[in-house]
């Protein structure tokens, strides 16, 4: 029988003779296993993530990460093949907004305009004037006159952070990311009181009572960049442990606190993101499916608010 790092040898050749075989580019989020995050030709956020989709040369995208991920991809390069490891790594927070009930609840505010979080489908963002992203949203919603009225969607807890900053009144649709809603705030204060040099940096997926005690809120990427650029040698991190391998990596000497999601246990895995495989990765490669396939009126659709976003956060140097 192959031991297990014969067997990931294995597929790490397999993936890097077929990524040029078939001129494929991986696309990672930085949730998704070590394993498949050093395979990668990029590994980021959800903006660093769609920027990179919409310039890729590549006549084929592997994206390893979850559906309502490789369906951005998908819309933003029609033509191409759209491969994901895994067809069933969906999103808690993007299924917490189905697209028929996204319509009626829009219709009761008609004066109002929809930002929605990227976390949610191709028949949500078809439904929305702009989309954005952790690494963007408060920018994106400071980019229109405080007297416009907004319906956010799908996070309310991102949402909530942004009303809090911006002084808006947003509507907010009920959804939540159901890693980051879950992490304890017991623990996070009895991590605070036993590490008094640690400063607290944490997703705004997470509940508000923990984005109060923050020392720093930003999305994975921010995250990442503070935690190298800080003069603290001790960082607690409420968001998905995937972040830690590239934290480690960047700041081999400094320490790093994965906030559990209850006092039991360090479970704050994304069950959706940790579906895709070295081994998945590679029969996706090979055997080229599963693709992502969208109705081409629909992609149009779901495009405009997308492309707004990338032009806006280019403007405003969010992106290169
Ligand atoms: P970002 O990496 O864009 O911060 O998003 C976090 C997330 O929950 C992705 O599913
Ligand atoms: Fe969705 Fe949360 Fe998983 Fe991100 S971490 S994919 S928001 S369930």
């Amino acid at each position: 029988m192959m031991s297990e790092k014969a067997k990931n040898d294995f597929f790490i050749a397999g993936i890097k003779s077929l990524k040029s075989e078939k001129d494929a580019v991986i696309l990672a989020h930085f949730y998704q296993i070590p394993e498949i995050q050093e395979i990668a030709d990029y590994v980021g956020d959800s903006l660093g993530l769609a920027q990179q989709a919409a310039q890729s040369k590549a006549k084929v995208i592997l994206f390893a990460g979850v559906h309502f991920m490789a369906e951005t991809a998908k819309i933003l390069n029609p033509e191409k093949m759209v491969l994901i490891p895994d067809l069933d790594a969906g999103c808690s927070l993007a299924d917490s907004c189905p697209a028929k009930a996204f319509t009626e609840f829009k219709e009761n505010y008609p004066d109002h305009i929809v930002i929605s979080y990227i976390n949610c489908s191709a028949e949500v963002k078809a439904l929305s004037d702009i989309i954005c992203t952790s690494g963007n949203a408060v920018a994106i919603v400071e980019s229109f006159p405080k007297e416009q009225k907004i319906i956010f969607a799908p996070d309310k807890n991102l949402g909530r952070y942004i009303n809090n900053i911006t002084g808006r009144n947003m509507i907010l649709w009920d959804g939540t990311c159901q890693v980051h809603d879950m992490l304890n705030l017991e623990s996070v204060i009895n991590l605070r009181i036993n590490n008094p040099d640690a400063e607290l940096i944490a997703h705004p997926e997470c509940k508000e009572p923990i984005l109060q005690l923050a020392d720093f809120i930003g999305s994975t990427t921010a995250l990442l960049e503070y935690s190298q650029k800080s003069n603290s040698r001790k960082f607690i991190v409420a968001t998905e442990t995937g972040i830690l391998h590239q934290m480690k990596k960047k700041s081999p000497d400094k320490e790093f606190i994965i906030v559990p999601a209850d006092e039991n246990c360090a479970c704050n895995d994304c069950p959706f993101m940790k579906m895709n495989t070295l081994e998945k990765v590679y029969n996706a490669l090979n055997d080229e499916k599963p693709k992502l396939n969208l109705p081409l009126e629909l992609m149009e659709k779901a495009r405009i608010p997308i492309e707004k976003m990338l032009s806006l956060s280019k403007k405003m140097n969010l992106i290169k």
